[in-house]
């Protein structure tokens, strides 16, 4: 099929979070399947700094915006098999972040505009517009009630695909006209109305054909008021096309032999002794002690009460005590944030936490650790622990979401597992469980290796999503 991917991040020009990094792989496993590929990206100021000699002109128009006429030039490149467009306007991309701005209803209506309004330009018609998220939750919608005279428009199929359903991109009714330019009955009937505004979200649930999130047992959670974020009776309405399938990450860029940010390459052959250069380069870089048989305890993500801190931070004596060394890399909350701070300044030489962003550490940690710590409160996927499955490292996690369907707990009667995991969000369970990966690891040794062995065989890859996905294309088109 011909699909075209349409999200507010995507590898390698920008990242935020997971959402990037599926951006930047998922297409180019569908084009490896003989689908055509495509994707559509807002030019952030990143990539127009970057990227902007090696774009492409390919057309500029006029949009309508606050009952005005706004232009926009749409740009694009390739990159092996897959071509992406950027939709430019300076005004509301070229900014120092990608969102967080009170205008960023406004921006990605913009957006959303664009893209539909750059398939007539182009004369492009793909099966299958693939949105991701809030930000082009509207696609649908707008496509189905602004473009109904017209064939080519209609015979688009959609799919939707829910990365995180705590953001939704609600704002407020103003923007039906003003910002989307629809009609107000589809507010007063309640197809694109949310809790007294208009929801982005839960239109792109409503108007797709097909919703999807990623992972199996996320898709499951979602339809209960636990996880459902007050969108569960809606979500429950699709449930027959809702699909949950888990993501997978790029092995060649998360790849221990061949990745040129860690100091040691390794492979399942050298693991022994490539883990443990590249654990005492990380204890160096981090002003750990030098210590290559403690347990290191690697921790790499956004610090909101999504990924669970919360827990760390009730047991923050406790962990201090264990015999682990922490390497914590993220921001966020400024109360995490905090915490973990105060955790490293009582505990030189054994906490390290590092806040900020940076690509090139979180690689080293994911390399350099032993055991790897993702509480999560709630989880849709979670790339970090397959990239730490990748690299030998063993996950730690809350059963939830894609952390439940990607990590097995290690089983002590038969050796099966590629990691530990608890079920409920308790501080006490966090802790048992990281006592026993403690035990496992220095009075277990056999053990240990034979989970890491597990751990590097597991298939973190697209190729079985990729098919997944190819059915559920194949069911539209
Ligand atoms: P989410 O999308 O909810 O943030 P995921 O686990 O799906 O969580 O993806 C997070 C991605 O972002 C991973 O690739 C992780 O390595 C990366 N990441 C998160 N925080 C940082 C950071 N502070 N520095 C570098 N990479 C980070
Ligand atoms: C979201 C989720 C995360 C998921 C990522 C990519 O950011 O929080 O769990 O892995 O999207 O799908």
């Amino acid at each position: 099929a011909s699909i075209l991917m349409a999200a507010s991040e995507g590898l390698p020009f920008v990242k935020t979070g997971g959402l990037a990094d599926v951006i930047g792989s998922l297409p180019a496993a569908l084009s490896e399947m003989g689908h055509e590929v495509k994707v559509v990206l807002p030019l952030y100021k990143k990539i127009a700094e970057k990227n902007f000699q090696d774009l492409t002109y390919c057309t500029s128009f006029n949009i309508g915006m606050n009952y005005k006429d706004v232009p926009v030039t749409i740009y694009s490149q390739t990159i092996g098999k897959v071509a992406y467009f950027f939709v430019q306007h300076q005004g509301y991309f070229e900014r120092d972040a990608l969102y967080g701005y009170q205008d960023d209803g406004e921006r990605f209506a913009f957006f959303q505009k664009a893209v539909i309004e750059m398939l007539n330009r182009l004369n492009y018609w793909p099966n299958i517009v693939h949105c991701h998220d809030w930000q082009t939750g509207m696609i649908p919608c707008m496509v189905r009630e602004t473009r109904s005279g017209d064939p080519r428009y209609q015979r688009i199929k959609f799919v939707y695909t829910i990365h995180n359903l705590l953001f939704q991109g609600n704002f407020g009714p103003e923007m039906v006209d003003s910002c989307l330019s629809l009609p107000w009955y589809l507010f007063d009937n309640g197809n694109i109305r949310f809790d007294g505004g208009v929801s982005f979200m839960k239109s792109g649930i409503l108007y797709s054909d097909k919703v999807t999130t990623v992972s199996p047992t996320y898709a499951q959670e979602i339809l209960t008021p636990q996880f459902g974020e007050h969108m569960e009776a809606i979500l429950n309405m699709r449930k027959y096309d809702l699909w949950g399938i888990v993501n997978g990450i790029d092995t060649s860029l998360w790849n221990p032999n061949t990745d040129p940010t860690i100091p040691f390459n390794y492979n399942k052959v050298t693991l022994a002794k490539g883990k443990t250069e590249d654990k005492l380069a990380l204890q160096r870089e981090l002003g750990l002690n030098q210590d290559p048989n403690v347990m290191l305890v690697g921790v790499v993500g956004r610090l909101t009460y999504q990924k669970g801190f919360y827990l760390m931070m009730e047991k923050v004596q406790q962990l201090a005590e264990a015999p682990i060394q922490l390497a914590i890399l993220g921001t966020g909350e400024d109360a995490i944030q905090n915490s973990f701070r105060n955790m490293e300044n009582n505990n030189k030489g054994k906490v390290c936490f590092y806040q900020g962003y940076n690509e090139d550490l979180a690689h080293r940690i994911y390399a350099g650790s032993d055991l790897f710590l993702m509480p999560s409160l709630f989880e849709p996927c979670g790339l970090s622990q397959l990239c730490s499955l990748r690299y030998g490292t063993l996950p730690l996690v809350r059963e939830t979401g894609g952390l439940k369907d990607t990590v097995n707990p290690y089983n002590e009667y038969d050796k099966s597992g590629n990691g530990f995991s608890f079920t409920n969000y308790s501080s006490d369970e966090l802790m048992a469980t990281m006592y026993n990966a403690i035990d496992v690891y220095y009075n277990r040794p056999e053990d240990w290796k034979t989970l890491v062995r597990n751990a590097l065989n597991t298939d973190v890859s697209w190729e079985n999503s990729a098919k997944v996905y190819s059915q559920l294309y194949g069911q539209l088109v």
